[in-house]
């Protein structure tokens, strides 16, 4: 036998039975964005690295260590790769807002997107390298309304795919005047107790002080007694962030402050989002005031798995089934009628017993089956698999009278 190929490290296959989870998230999704009035943008999966570089800050660990580089093919001018998949998708998002003159558009822009990034970072339970993100961004509107807005959506999203106990962690850097002062206080209180700090941190002290704090080595000790970035707001920034937290309040957002939270981006958690009023100007765009989130649906699907959240129950599946184990023509015949008339149908083309594919039909989740009999006859019989209840049907009012049966008979029921 030929060596088995497996599929690459940090990366999943999403298999059958985990299907109804992630499309129930899906479909949360679809539902939102349109609800809270975004537009769809789709940008490639690979762009120029120089565009992650820039804007995500040379220090983070996405850029710093985590870039998935792409190369051209051999031989071509490409070879030598200047591209990366994706590590998120707000870069992206900004390029083709930057390239279209997106800016004209009524403002602000409300956009969402979901697809796959990808990190090369070292693999573990729920970190992958290729992973799947809702991302929303709107350009265009200073706040802090839009800011308790997107934090409110993404607690109804966590609610209405059903999970339970999810808090949002909040905190503000301030802008670029009053982040200055903060990145000066930190420099100032860890410099002298560097040799507590790992060897990525004293690196991190620095390049960009504020990444100190999102160290999860960091002594709690030293965490404790750090400055808190809330101290050093700028009277803008203070009354931004009272007002956001006021708006929350009002709207019964359940958060808690944190004063470790400077990135978003390298951090553990469910989702993560916030300001870059300063990015679309760094990536040559007019400056625009900007906010966003992006949550993370393999994590949102694992906590749904994990708190066996229940699905909404599917249309009921119905099999047709035949007494003769060669009558698949027929069968298939009969599975085209119903689907037709927007019927779930499943049959196949194995030749079986009428028991045998029976069994198969009840393992496959079907909760009808449509029985043929011998070839010629005009009537088929509807069996309920769960209760055993059976009706004579004749086969030329066949399909309407199996959607009249499945809709009054078929009890909605979560399934699991
Ligand atoms: P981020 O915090 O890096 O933010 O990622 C957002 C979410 O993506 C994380 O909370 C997590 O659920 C998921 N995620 C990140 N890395 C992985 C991984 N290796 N495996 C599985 N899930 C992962 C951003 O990407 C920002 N662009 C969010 C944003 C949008 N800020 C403004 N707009």
């Amino acid at each position: 036998m030929a060596r088995k190929i497996s599929a690459p490290r940090g990366t999943h296959d999403l298999l059958p039975e985990e299907a109804p989870t992630w499309e129930r998230v899906e479909a949360v999704v679809r539902d939102l964005s349109s609800r809270y009035g975004f537009e769809r943008i789709d940008t490639p999966i690979f762009e120029r690295i120089e565009l992650f570089a820039r804007g995500l800050g040379e220090s983070s660990d996405a850029v710093e260590k985590e870039m998935f580089r792409v190369s051209g093919a051999k031989g071509s001018e490409e070879e030598r790769s200047e591209w990366a998949l994706r590590p998120e998708p707000t870069a992206g998002i900004v390029r083709a807002y930057i390239e279209h003159g997106m800016h004209v558009r009524p403002s602000p822009l409300r956009l969402w997107m979901l697809g796959p990034m990808f990190r090369y970072a070292r693999p573990q339970a729920g970190r992958y390298r290729e992973f799947t993100q809702w991302d929303v961004e709107v350009i265009g509107d200073p706040g802090p309304m839009v800011d308790a807005e997107l934090i409110e959506l993404a607690h109804r999203f966590y609610a209405e795919v059903g999970l339970r106990g999810v808090v949002a962690h909040l905190n503000s850097i301030g802008d670029m005047v009053c982040r200055a002062r903060y990145r000066d206080a930190l420099t100032e209180y860890f410099a002298p107790l560097s040799s507590r700090l790992s060897a990525d941190s004293q690196r991190r002290l620095q390049v960009n002080p504020l990444r100190v704090l999102d160290d999860k080595d960091l002594d709690p000790e030293l965490a404790a007694g750090a400055p808190k970035a809330l101290d050093y707001l700028c009277e803008a920034c203070r009354e931004h962030f009272e007002g956001l937290r006021e708006l929350l309040g009002r709207l019964g957002v359940r958060y808690e402050i944190n004063h470790r939270l400077v990135r978003g981006l390298d951090y553990y958690a469910l989702g993560g989002g916030g300001r870059y009023d300063g990015l679309i100007e760094v990536l040559g765009g007019r400056p625009a005031p900007a906010i966003g989130f992006g949550l993370g649906i393999d994590r949102t699907v694992i906590g749904a798995q994990k708190q066996q959240v229940t699905l909404p129950a599917r249309t009921p599946l119905v099999a047709v089934v035949s007494a003769s184990p060669d009558d698949a023509p027929r069968r298939l015949e009969v599975a085209t009628a119903l689907r037709d008339a927007g019927l779930r149908v499943r049959t196949d083309g194995l030749s079986r017993t009428l028991s045998k594919q029976l069994e198969a039909a009840a393992k496959a989740g079907a909760r009808w089956a449509v029985l043929l009999g011998e070839p010629g006859l005009a009537r088929a019989t509807l069996r309920d698999l769960e209760s055993g209840d059976q009706q004579d049907l004749a086969l030329d009012t066949l399909a309407a009278e199996v959607v009249r049966a499945v809709d009054h008979r078929t009890p909605s029921r979560g399934s699991k």
